[in-house]
C-alpha cells in the first residue's frame, strides 16, 4: 500500500523532538531482497528504537518520491543482556522492471543516505549475473573488497550467501551480527542479497538468521525458492538435520516441501519456461577437504537410515547444479551421482551431464581462514582451490551457464583477483537423470 502521508510523517517526526535521539533512532544495516517477484523488492533495516518503517523512492529519472510503509518487530538477542533492536521490512511492490530507483530508508533526521538499485529485466530471457560465496566473517573478509568494486562496476544482478555469516551473528550480545550487516550495507543495500542458513547461524534456533534476513515465500526464511530469468533457485537449511535439537520436524517439512517446489518447477510448463533448477544449502553433499569430519557425514545426502536423503531428489527432478559451502575453499565436481561420475561424454563432461554438477565456494574470508584437501582426490572432484575468493556466475539462456571462480589471494606470483577456474555448462535438455 502507498501511503502519501510525507508531510504529516515529518511533522510527527519533529514532535517526538524532546527525546529523540540520533543514534537510536537512525536507520542502519540496510539490506535488499527478492519479494514474492523479481520486481518486488523488499527493504530491510534495523534501529535500536521503535520507528516509523518508512521508505521513499523514486524512478531514477523521475522527480516525484513515493512513500511505503512496512512494518518492524522488536529482536530480543539471546544473551544475557537481551539486547533489543526493531528489525524493520518495507516491500516496494510491482516496480518496473530493468529501472533504477533510488531510496531513503526512514525520516529526517534520523534517515539514511540516498541509496540506490536496479531491478531486473521482465520475463525469462535475459543473461542472469550472480555473485555465490558462503562464509564470510567481520574479520578477515578477503573477498569483500573485491565483491565491493564488481558491484560498483554493476557485474551482478543478485548475490547469493551460502551460509555462515559474520562468525558470529550471537557474539557479543548480538553486536557482531551488527557489525557485520552494517559492513554488508554497501553491497546488500544495491543489489538482492539472498542467503540460506549455516551453521554458524545456529544459536538461539537460529533466531539471528530468520530476524536479519528477509526471504520470500516460505513461513520461515530457512527454506524457500524464487524465480529469476531463466532459473529456479531453491534454498535449503542443511542444518536441520545436523541441529535436531531444534525439532527434526524441521527436516520433515522441508523434505516435503521440497519435493512440492521441485515436482511444481519441473511440470512440462514450468521447465519449457525456465528450465534451469539451481539449489543451494549451505553443507556440501561432497567435498575432499581434509580439516574434519565434516567430508564424511551424510545425513543431508542419504538421509537418516535411508528416509529424508537429498540427494534421489536431485535425481528424479533432474536438478542442473548444486551449490554448497561450508569447507573454506573452493571445489568443482564432474556430473555426479551416488559417488559415480556421469559425464555428459568424455570430451565435454558439462555438456549434457547426465547428473548434477555440485559446487563447494566457501572461502569469501572468515577468522577461520581456509581449508585444506585430502591428498589424493576423489574421482569425481574436477578442480579444487584453497586460495580465498568467491564464484561468478553467469546464466546466459536456457542451455549455457558459465561459471568462474576468482582467488583474491593466492600463490606468491599471482596477481589478485585472478580468474582460477572457469567451465561451462551446456544443457540442451533439462529432464530427470532417470534413463538418460
Ligand atoms: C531508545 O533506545 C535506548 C537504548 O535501547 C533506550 O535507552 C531508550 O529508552 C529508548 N527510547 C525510547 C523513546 O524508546
Ligand atoms: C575481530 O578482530 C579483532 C582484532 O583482532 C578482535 O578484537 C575481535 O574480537 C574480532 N571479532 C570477532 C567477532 O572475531
Ligand atoms: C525453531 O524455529 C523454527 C522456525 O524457524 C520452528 O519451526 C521450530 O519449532 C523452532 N524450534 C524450537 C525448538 O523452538
Ligand atoms: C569425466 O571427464 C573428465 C574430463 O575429461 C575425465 O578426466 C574423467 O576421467 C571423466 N570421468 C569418467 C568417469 O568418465
Ligand atoms: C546461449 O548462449 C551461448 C553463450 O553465450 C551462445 O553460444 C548460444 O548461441 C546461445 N543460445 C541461444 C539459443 O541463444
Ligand atoms: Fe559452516
Amino acid at each position: 500500500m502507498r501511503l502519501y502521508l510525507l508531510v504529516f510523517l515529518f511533522g510527527v517526526s519533529w514532535a517526538r523532538g524532546v527525546d529523540w535521539s540520533p543514534n537510536y533512532e537512525q536507520p542502519e544495516q540496510i539490506h535488499l531482497s527478492f519479494g514474492e517477484k523479481t520486481n518486488d523488492i523488499v527493504v530491510t533495516w534495523s534501529t535500536f528504537n521503535d520507528t516509523t518503517s518508512v521508505v521513499r523512492y523514486k524512478n531514477y529519472g523521475e522527480s516525484e518520491w513515493q512513500l511505503v510503509m512496512g512494518s518492524s518487530k522488536v529482536f530480543i538477542d539471546g544473551g544475557q543482556m537481551k539486547r533489543p533492536q526493531w528489525i524493520h521490512r518495507v516491500t516496494l511492490k510491482d516496480l518496473a522492471y530493468d529501472t533504477r530507483y533510488n531510496y531513503i530508508v526512514g525520516l529526517s533526521p534520523a534517515q539514511s543516505a540516498p541509496l540506490s538499485f536496479k531491478t531486473p529485466p521482465a520475463g525469462e530471457d535475459w543473461v542472469v549475473r550472480i555473485a555465490i560465496y558462503g562464509d564470510m566473517g567481520v574479520n578477515n573478509s578477503m573477498s569483500l573488497p573485491f565483491l565491493l568494486k564488481d558491484v560498483e562496476q554493476e557485474k551482478y544482478d543478485l548475490i547469493l550467501h551460502v551460509g555462515d555469516f559474520a562468525y558470529d551473528m550471537n557474539e557479543q550480545e548480538g553486536r557482531v551480527g551488527d557489525e557485520f550487516m552494517r559492513m554488508l550495507q554497501p553491497l546488500a543495500a544495491s543489489l538482492p542479497y539472498m542467503t540460506c542458513p549455516g551453521n554458524h547461524e545456529s544459536a538461539y534456533n537460529f533466531s539471528h538468521y530468520s530476524n536479519r534476513f528477509s526471504m520470500p515465500g516460505a513461513e520461515s526464511n530457512l527454506y524457500y525458492s524464487f524465480d529469476v530469468g531463466p532459473i529456479h533457485f531453491i534454498s535449503i537449511s542443511t542444518e536441520v538435520y545436523y541441529f535436531t535439537e531444534y525439532g527434526l520436524k524441521l527436516v520433515v517439512n522441508q523434505y516435503e516441501w521440497l519435493k512440492q517446489d521441485l515436482a511444481k518447477a519441473a511440470s512440462k510448463v514450468n521447465r519449457a519456461k525456465r528450465p534451469w533448477i539451481i539449489l543451494f544449502g549451505h553443507r556440501p553433499m561432497y567435498c575432499s577437504n581434509s580439516d574434519d569430519m565434516d567430508c564424511s557425514l551424510e545425513y543431508t545426502r542419504t538421509g537418516y537410515l535411508g528416509l529424508f536423503g537429498l540427494e534421489s531428489l536431485l535425481q528424479e527432478f533432474g536438478v542442473d547444479l548444486v551449490i554448497w559451502a561450508h569447507e573454506h575453499s573452493y571445489e568443482r565436481t564432474w556430473p555426479l551421482y551416488d559417488n559415480q561420475v556421469y559425464n555428459g561424454s568424455y570430451q565435454h563432461p558439462y555438456t549434457n551431464p547426465r547428473a548434477p554438477v555440485h559446487l563447494v565456494t566457501g572461502s569469501a574470508g572468515c577468522r577461520e581462514g581456509t581449508d585444506r584437501f585430502i591428498k589424493h582426490p576423489k574421482p569425481w572432484s574436477a578442480f579444487r582451490s584453497s586460495d580465498y575468493g568467491y564464484t561468478r556466475f553467469a546464466a546466459h539462456n536456457t542451455t549455457h551457464i558459465y561459471i568462474e571462480q576468482v582467488a583474491v589471494e593466492h600463490a606468491p606470483g599471482a596477481a589478485e583477483g585472478d580468474v582460477i577456474d572457469s567451465f561451462w555448462l551446456v544443457k540442451e535438455l533439462h529432464a530427470p537423470y532417470i534413463g538418460i
